[in-house]
């Protein structure tokens, strides 16, 4: 019998089966063991592709509509947000469902059968302090997958999924925070491990969890807003009332994976174009209509994390924005980007330590840090992920596969 675990995340998602005697990972695109959560509704040939697929017919130029980061709406409006692809209206709520649905589908076909009993994983909090929205978010997510065709469905929360699958390799009594640096949210566990693990005779004790919307989209955001969005009117003031800036909201929805399509719509283009003629820098604004009339927002935010992901191995890199302006390099160097998200490394770190709090426990109560997540891929808050806990001893998990692994395993227990 082979239990399903999906790790269905805002930048990728994994599947992994588990029985008795192994977990693997499914091959869900190429040799790669997850799939960006991308999709791509080709206006050319009609054609809807995912993941990598997505990102280089968007990137190749081809007329259509990319989506990224779909899951950050559940629990919010935007959920709702209706998409126009020619002559049909999509949500993005239907967004996620044909998403998961391919992915599904495509599992399905390397299983050989069709799956009925699933664990989702789920963030601990899919929105801050609401829980109202938190429960709505998790509703949405059961009937997108419960519409699929899945018989029984089963969430587990992210972190201690991952800590299912560190559990697997661990010989006696041990307490474990288990960090798991997203990119839509990051999450912590503490559990107690009482026993050796194995995948049908692990005891663990979960003792608390917490979570925060903060994850690598938002490191993308604070990047895009302070040194892209100024080229395309940030900030701008009024020519008749220079104390005033324009409003943001064009801009924080530009610098956010999942909000760039509110931007394509008429209203918002009329809205600039009155906007224009009353900046100090008119410019910027015609800089920014054209950006968004030739649906090339992604790409700006892409040159973005792309710059963010150099800083792993650089002291300087440049986000190159050919496609904007032949030449506008933007310079950036490693210490501005640790200025600028510094704070979002100290409430992470901060929430980290509230699980410890909620534990009723000590830093000092902690034997392992268990770290996943691609966000971890951030060098100086990996760094300030090993000062705080320095005294404990920190293991690196599969960063894109330690949830889905550790869904499977639970899965092995949900469904005994
Ligand atoms: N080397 C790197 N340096 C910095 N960031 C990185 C690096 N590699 C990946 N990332 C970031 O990691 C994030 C993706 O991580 P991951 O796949 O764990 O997210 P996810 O599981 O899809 O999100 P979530 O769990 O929040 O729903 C992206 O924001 C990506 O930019
Ligand atoms: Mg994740």
């Amino acid at each position: 019998m082979k239990h399903v675990g999906l790790d269905f995340g805002t930048a990728n998602t994994s599947v992994a089966i588990s029985n008795a005697s192994q977990t693997n990972v499914l091959n869900l695109e190429g040799h790669s063991g997850s799939i960006p959560s991308t999709l791509f509704y080709d206006f050319e040939d009609d054609s809807t592709v995912f993941g990598e697929a997505a990102f280089e017919r968007y990137y190749f130029g081809d007329r259509g509509r990319f989506l990224r980061s779909f899951k950050s709406a559940l629990g919010t409006t935007t959920i709702d947000h209706i998409i126009r692809i020619k002559l049909n209206t999509y949500t993005i709520k239907d967004i996620v469902q044909q998403y998961i649905g391919e992915v599904l589908s495509r599992a399905e076909i390397q299983l050989g059968s069709k799956i009925e009993n699933l664990v989702v994983g789920r963030p601990v909090s899919f929105v801050d302090d609401n829980p109202d929205a938190d429960r709505l978010a998790q509703t949405t997510l059961k009937g997108v997958v419960s519409e699929l065709g899945v018989k029984n469905i089963e969430f587990q929360l992210e972190p201690i999924a991952a800590a299912l699958n560190y559990g697997v390799t661990v010989n006696g009594e041990e307490t474990v925070l288990v960090i798991d640096i997203g990119a839509g949210t990051s999450d912590f566990s503490v559990v107690k491990f009482l026993s050796r693990g194995s995948a049908d005779s692990l005891e663990s004790q979960v003792i608390a969890n917490c979570g925060i919307h903060i994850g690598g989209n938002d490191f993308d955001k604070q990047i895009a807003l302070d040194r892209v969005m100024p080229f395309f009117g940030y900030q701008q003031k009024f020519k008749r009332r220079p104390e005033l800036e324009v409003a943001n909201s064009f801009f924080l929805n530009a610098a956010s994976w999942h909000r760039i399509d509110l931007l394509y719509d008429r209203k918002v283009i009329n809205a600039l174009n009155e906007l224009r003629p009353q900046v100090l820098q008119p410019d910027t604004f015609t800089r920014f209509i054209e950006l968004i009339e030739s649906r090339q927002t992604h790409r700006v935010l892409g040159a973005v994390e792309h710059t963010k992901r150099q800083f792993a191995s650089s002291e300087n890199a440049l986000i190159e924005l050919p496609f904007v302006d032949p030449g506008l390099d933007i310079d950036m160097s490693r210490p501005e980007f640790e200025d600028l998200s510094s704070t979002m490394c100290g409430d992470i770190i901060r929430t980290a330590n509230q699980a410890i709090t909620d534990a009723g426990l000590a830093k000092s109560d902690i034997n392992t840090v268990y770290v996943t997540g691609g966000s971890m891929g951030i060098k100086h808050l990996h760094r300030r992920v090993l000062a705080e806990y320095s005294d404990s001893r920190v293991i690196e998990g599969d960063r894109s596969t330690a949830v889905a692994r550790g869904l499977a395993l639970d899965a092995q227990h949900k469904f005994a």
